[in-house]
């Protein structure tokens, strides 16, 4: 570890991270007019600006899409940036469940979901997450095809654990935020936050039948990675 933190990049570098992310979100993963009336609306509401990026967003799109989901979940609606992409994915008459311990935040999530003409597949549900896991209409075995956990940092695990069981076979649990600047590797970490990301990668690895990975990501929000899971 050098003494500025080893996940301070050089500003150079960042910015070229930056520049890449533009282009990749000029071409292949652009946000249309409902995707940036989101961010614009989220940003004017003062919320903070830490959705996925277009790249990340369509990745979330392309995962759903390619295993045909048709319910998903998510944890950590923001502005509803995220779930936007998600919906969109969803396969005939799919649906998506989204939860946000704030409810202005849920407020501006269920303008800009409904300006996107997805409102109607997405159910958002204020407060903390665990306490709106047990009156969820959908918890028994294989309910979900996709499961995104995007919300407080050291609930992932426990996020993960309540997941794995309802998550059908052939189904992904994907996880944000998990590599964090590289603390992920720091296992004498007492952040609250990176404890608990390690602490999924050791569960994940423990699970039977679920094969997972880390992708470590840079981008116009830093150093940081995505855990996969497939739920066998
Ligand atoms: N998925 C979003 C970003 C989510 S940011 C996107 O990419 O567009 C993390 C969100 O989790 C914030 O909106 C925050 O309010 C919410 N959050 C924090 N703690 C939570 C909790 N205990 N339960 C549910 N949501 C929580
Ligand atoms: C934070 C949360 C996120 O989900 C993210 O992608 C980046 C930052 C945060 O709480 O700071
Ligand atoms: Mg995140």
């Amino acid at each position: 570890m050098t003494q500025r933190g080893a996940w301070e990049a050089d500003e150079l570098v960042e910015s070229r991270w930056r520049e890449v992310d533009a282009f990749v979100s000029a071409t292949v993963a652009s946000d249309d007019e409902a995707l940036a009336a989101a961010v614009a609306a989220a940003a004017a509401a003062g919320l903070p600006e830490i959705q996925v990026t277009p790249a990340q967003g369509k990745l979330l799109h392309l995962l759903a899409r390619s295993i045909g989901a048709r319910t998903m979940l998510e944890f950590g609606t923001l502005g509803g940036y995220s779930t936007i992409w998600l919906a969109r994915a969803l396969a005939g008459d799919g649906r998506i469940v989204t939860l946000e311990a704030s409810p202005e935040y849920a407020e501006v999530a269920r303008a800009n979901v409904d300006r996107a003409g997805v409102g109607e597949r997405v159910e958002i549900r204020v407060g903390p997450a665990l306490e709106s896991l047990p009156g969820l209409g959908q918890d028994g075995p294989a309910s979900y095809d996709l499961v995104f956990i995007d919300a407080d940092k050291a609930n992932t695990p426990a996020y993960c654990e309540w997941a794995l069981p309802r998550v059908r076979p052939g189904g992904l649990i994907v996880a944000d935020n998990v590599v964090r600047g590289g603390v992920l590797a720091d296992a004498e970490s007492d952040d609250e936050a990176t404890v608990a990301q390690r602490r999924l990668h050791e569960m994940l690895a423990a699970a039977p039948g679920v094969e997972a990975t880390t992708i470590q990501t840079v981008g116009a929000k830093g150093y940081d990675g995505f855990t996969l899971a497939l739920v066998g």
